[in-house]
C-alpha cells in the first residue's frame, strides 16, 4: 500500500465505505455499480452478457445513439476538434453554442438562454451567484444534491420544506420574507426519485404575491412533459415564463451533457459574464453542443416521440398495478419507483432482475433513507409493450420466489 493510499484509509468515511462493500460483496458477490455498457443506453443494454431490457437510463426519447445525433456531433468534432479550449469569454466560443441557446430558450418560451458544461455545476453556479448573505433560498428537502450545494456556497439564509408542500412554503414566505433582501424558491419540475411534480400554479402565485424569485429544475422534465415536451409549464398549462429561472439539463431527453439556464435577457447576460461556472470553465465541447442542438431539432420534429413515451409510462404503471404493485396508476412520469425497503434485499432483487434479464438499478441510501430502498424504473419512449410486460412478469416472478 503505498504511503498516500494508507493515510486515507484511516479517514472515517473511507472506513465506513469500505465497510458497507465488503458487506455488499458478502452477502451478494458484487456490487452493482459502475458496471460499464457495451453500447447505447436505452431501451435495452449490454453489460457484456447480450442485451437485457434497461429501466436505468434517462434516454427518454431515444436520441442517443439516434443517427442524426451521432452525425451532428461527428461533423462538428471534424469542423471544430474535441474541445472549443477556452473559456467562452475569451476564444471558446463557437457558432453553435449561440445556435443551441437560442433554439432552447425558444422551445422553453424565455427571452434567452445560457448553456453550460454540466447540469449540476449549472444549479451549483448559478444559485451560488445570484443569491448572498443577506438573502433567503427555500428548497423542497428532496432537491437534487447540486442544488443544496448552490445554496451552500451562495452563504444565504436556508430553509427547505416539506416535499411539494406549497403550504409550507407559504407560510415561510410569510414569516420571513421581510427579513431578507431577495428570496428564491426553488423546486424541480419532476422529482428523480418518486417521479411526482410540483404545483406550479399555486407556486407560482406564491412567488408573486411575496416577492420571491422562482426557480425549477427541469431536468428530468424537459422533452418529458406537456404535449411537446416543453416541462412543466406546458404540463400544467402555464406559460414557459412562470419560472424565473428555468433550468435544465441537456444529459437526459437532450441525449448530450451539460446544462441550461432559461429567463430574462438580464439574468442571462449577468451569468453569461459573471457566473464563476461559466466563465471560469471551458465552453461546452462541439460535440455536445451539436448533439444536444440535435436532438432538441428531433423533438420539435416528432413530438410523437414524447406521446410514446407517455403511452408506456401509462401502460407500465398499469401492469405493475394489474400485478398487484403499489405504484400511482394515475401518474404521468417515466420515472415509477418500487418501495423494497431494507437496502440489501433491494440490491439482491436488482441482481436477481439481472440474471432474468432486466436491468434496474437499486436506489439506497444515502440517496434515499436506510429503510427506503427502491427499484427505479426509467421508462423509455423506445421500449415495446412486450419489453414492458417481461419486466413486470420477471419482477413479479423474482419478487415471489425471494
Ligand atoms: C434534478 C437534477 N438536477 C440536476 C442534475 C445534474 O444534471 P447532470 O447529470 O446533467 O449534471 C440532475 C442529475 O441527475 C438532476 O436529477
Amino acid at each position: 500500500m503505498t504511503r498516500s493510499a494508507s493515510r486515507f484509509a484511516r479517514m472515517a468515511g473511507v472506513r465506513r465505505l469500505n465497510q458497507r462493500i465488503a458487506t455488499q460483496m458478502e452477502l451478494a458477490g458484487r456490487i452493482p455499480f459502475f458496471q460499464p455498457h457495451l453500447g447505447v443506453n436505452g431501451a435495452a443494454i449490454d453489460l457484456g452478457q447480450g442485451p437485457l431490457i434497461n429501466f436505468s437510463s434517462y434516454n427518454y426519447l431515444g436520441l442517443c445513439g439516434h443517427p442524426e445525433v451521432s452525425a451532428a456531433a461527428k461533423a462538428a468534432i471534424d469542423r471544430y476538434g474535441t474541445s472549443v479550449s477556452a473559456s467562452r469569454i475569451v476564444s471558446g466560443e463557437i457558432p453553435l453554442h449561440r445556435e443551441l441557446e437560442q433554439e432552447l430558450a425558444d422551445f422553453v418560451g424565455a427571452e434567452d438562454c445560457l448553456v453550460f458544461v454540466g447540469g449540476y455545476n449549472t444549479n451549483v453556479t448559478t444559485i451560488g451567484h445570484l443569491y448572498g448573505r443577506r438573502d433567503l433560498i427555500l428548497y423542497d428537502e428532496q432537491s437534487h444534491n447540486s442544488i443544496v450545494s448552490g445554496t451552500l456556497l451562495s452563504r444565504a439564509e436556508r430553509k427547505p420544506f416539506r416535499h411539494n408542500d406549497v403550504h409550507a412554503v407559504e407560510r415561510l414566505l410569510r414569516e420571513h420574507r421581510k427579513q431578507y433582501g431577495r428570496v428564491l424558491v426553488v423546486v424541480e419540475g419532476l422529482y428523480s426519485m418518486h417521479g411526482d411534480l410540483p404545483d406550479l400554479a399555486h407556486l407560482r402565485e406564491a412567488c408573486q404575491r411575496h416577492d420571491a424569485d422562482l426557480m425549477v429544475d427541469e431536468a428530468h422534465s424537459l422533452g418529458v412533459l406537456g404535449a411537446a415536451g416543453r416541462g412543466l409549464a406546458e404540463h400544467c398549462g402555464l406559460s414557459g415564463r412562470s419560472a424565473d429561472i428555468h433550468m435544465g439539463t441537456l444529459s437526459k431527453a437532450l441525449a448530450s451533457c451539460g446544462g441550461f439556464i432559461a429567463g430574462d435577457a438580464n439574468l442571462v447576460q449577468y451569468l453569461r459574464f459573471l457566473a464563476p461556472g461559466f466563465i471560469f470553465s471551458v465552453g461546452l465541447p462541439p460535440a455536445d453542443t451539436a448533439a444536444a442542438l440535435a436532438a432538441l431539432r428531433i423533438l420539435r420534429r416528432e413530438p410523437e416521440r414524447v406521446e410514446r413515451l407517455r403511452a408506456n409510462s401509462r401502460a407500465f404503471r398499469r401492469l405493475m398495478h394489474e400485478a398487484g404493485f403499489a405504484v400511482d396508476v394515475q401518474g404521468v412520469s417515466p420515472i415509477i419507483p418500487l418501495h423494497i425497503g431494507d437496502q440489501y434485499r433491494c440490491m439482491q432483487v436488482s441482481h436477481d432482475l439481472l440474471e432474468r434479464g432486466i436491468h434496474v438499478q437499486p436506489v439506497i441510501y444515502p440517496a434515499v433513507p436506510q429503510d427506503g430502498a427502491l427499484l427505479r424504473f426509467f421508462i423509455c419512449a423506445d421500449h415495446t409493450l412486450a419489453q414492458l410486460e417481461a419486466a413486470v412478469g420477471q419482477l413479479a416472478a423474482t419478487l415471489t420466489a425471494s
